[in-house]
């Protein structure tokens, strides 16, 4: 693994929520997070089948524009019953002909293909959420870090926290969803808890922190 030298990375979104999360996980190690949009760069088509493509393809444009390391998030929900969809087009099934997204009407098509599938028993009903984050360099060197969570789907969505499929998963070990708990305890950042963290966000964070930031 290559060391970070610069104290200034960019962060390959125009998801202000995604840099704000990233800022406040790298700052505490004197590092500083620029946005895509505050740099005015272009967002790049995702054509790749996996999360690590499509993190890769975000951070390598991000980092050849600008001359920085540039680090990108790629992620998705999984479900076993559907072989792994909706994956990397989790975004795409909120998708409204219109424009927009609906992440009700996402959860609904997730429900009804499993129901499709005869996957209505809890067993049947697992699936997970990744998260891959990428450190990409202008150079085209690229490092990859994995964070994964398992759980059940619910039917129906439960709670109003968190964003997108969070009120239908229940991650494994608890009887709530992500929707129905706090970020705190959805990423498993309170005290007390294990360093890993809890969320696919969190662990994939939880890796890069302690192999690029030097954290404990
Ligand atoms: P991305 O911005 O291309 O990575 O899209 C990821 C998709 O997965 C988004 O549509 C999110 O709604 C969904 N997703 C990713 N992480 C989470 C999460 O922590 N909770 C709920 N949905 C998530």
């Amino acid at each position: 693994m290559r060391p970070l030298e610069t104290r200034e990375i960019v962060v390959a979104s125009h998801n202000e929520g995604k840099v704000a999360e990233i800022n406040d996980l790298i700052g505490p190690f004197g590092f500083h997070a620029k946005s895509a949009k505050e740099l005015n760069l272009a967002e790049p088509e995702e054509t790749g089948t996996t999360f690590e493509e499509n993190a890769g393809i975000k951070a390598l444009a991000a980092a050849r524009a600008t001359g920085l390391p540039a680090l990108s998030d790629d992620s998705g929900l999984c479900v076993d019953a559907l072989d792994g969809a909706p994956g990397v087009y989790t975004a795409d099934w909120a998708e409204k002909p219109e424009g927009g997204r609906d992440f009700a009407m996402a959860m609904r098509k997730v429900e009804e293909k499993l129901v499709e599938a005869g996957a209505t028993m809890r067993e049947k009903r697992g699936a997970r959420f990744v998260s891959v984050l990428c450190l990409a360099w202008p150079d085209g060197h690229a490092e990859f870090f994995r964070g994964e969570v398992e759980g059940t789907l619910v039917w129906p969505p439960r709670g109003s926290q968190g964003f997108g499929y969070d009120p239908v998963f229940m991650p494994d070990g608890h009887d709530r969803t992500f929707g129905e708990m706090p970020a705190t305890e959805k990423h498993g950042w309170e005290a007390g808890r294990g360093d890993l963290g809890l969320s696919h966000r969190a662990r994939a964070f939880a890796l890069f922190a302690r192999h690029k930031l030097g954290a404990e």
